[in-house]
């Protein structure tokens, strides 16, 4: 009869050679990240860059923020693909030059996205589809994309050195939890509950390839974004600042250390999971009573 208990490899000593510093190193690793003109793909860029990868942005808009040019001096060899998460054939073509380029792939950021604020009554048909497309269908597609490609490497085995064969990281928010007090967001936080539930269905699926899916949903982070929101509605301003226990808006800042440890081996025995940075307001509101 089969035994049905488990052979374990009993050697638990691995631990003492793994080097904190060398498991969070993106050395040679390349991250495709979309979204990386400005806001939060160009600072998780830096990021990816300053732990010693080489970050490969996309995004539709061929114009990126002033510090892409700061980033750009510090990794000479990354670049800026201007494609569009939602056309799919530009998509794929966008990967394959990237291929091309840099011979390979092994992490990927979707922070390409966008955040409409309008009553849910009022959100006509091509508005709503247009945030699903981007925010749904391009993280799905980019996903794919760069997922395809980490598979065809492990078969080859020309990925760089790492513990796992790829690692995603998909943008959601913390909208996919919550409504956000003082926003018409309908659409956006059906959006991110569908990436949340997309990186949890694909890091099974892709589990046995070695490939890990993981999300982060911040909170309130200062972006272009964000300032954007509330100059249309500053009242917003103050929920920003105020409504997280830790009375304050995040910074760009507070994503990077996530996203490294997320892309790097530092996580390699997560998948699925999600890392919820959001000054605690995932965790509930505070206000004094007098
Ligand atoms: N800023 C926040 O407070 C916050 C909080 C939670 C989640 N997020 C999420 O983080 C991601 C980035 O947000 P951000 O604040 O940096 O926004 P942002 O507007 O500053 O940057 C988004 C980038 O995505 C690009 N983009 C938009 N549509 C695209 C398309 N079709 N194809 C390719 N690129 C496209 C834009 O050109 C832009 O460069 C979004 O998914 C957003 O929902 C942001």
């Amino acid at each position: 009869m089969a035994s049905s208990v488990a052979t374990l490899n009993r050697s638990n000593d691995a631990y003492l050679n793994a080097n904190v510093f060398d498991l969070f190193s993106l050395k040679e690793r390349v991250v495709v990240i979309t979204g990386g003109a400005r806001g939060i793909g160009l600072a998780l860029g830096f990021a990816v860059a300053e732990a010693g990868g080489v970050p490969v942005m996309i995004d539709a808009n061929g114009q990126p923020h002033g510090h892409f040019q700061i980033l750009q001096k510090m990794c000479p060899k990354m670049k800026l693909y201007v494609s569009d998460v939602t056309n799919y054939e530009r998509l794929e073509k966008t990967f394959n030059e990237i291929i091309a380029e840099y011979g390979r792939i092994d992490g990927c950021i979707t922070a390409a996205g966008i955040c409409p604020d309008q009553p849910f009554l009022e959100r006509s048909p091509a508005s709503v589809k247009r945030c699903f497309d981007i925010n749904i269908a391009g993280t799905f597609f980019t996903t794919q994309l760069a997922a395809r490609q980490m598979d065809k490497q492990a078969k080859q085995s020309s990925a760089a050195p790492s513990a796992s064969k790829g690692s995603i990281v998909l943008i959601a928010s913390i909208a996919a939890h919550r409504a956000s007090k003082g926003q018409f967001l309908s659409d956006y936080c059906t959006s991110k509950g569908a990436v949340a539930s997309m990186a949890k269905a694909l890091a099974v699926e892709l589990a046995e390839k070695s490939i890990r899916v993981n999300y982060i949903s911040p909170g309130y982070i200062m972006t272009d974004m964000t300032l954007a929101i509330s100059d249309t509605r500053p009242g917003l301003a103050k929920i920003f600042v105020d409504d997280p226990p830790m009375k304050r808006m995040g910074d760009r800042t507070d994503l990077k250390g996530a996203a490294v440890y997320l892309l790097s081996d530092s996580s390699a025995y997560m998948t699925g999971g999600e890392l919820l940075i959001t000054g605690g307001l995932h965790a509930g509101l505070y206000d004094e009573v007098a």
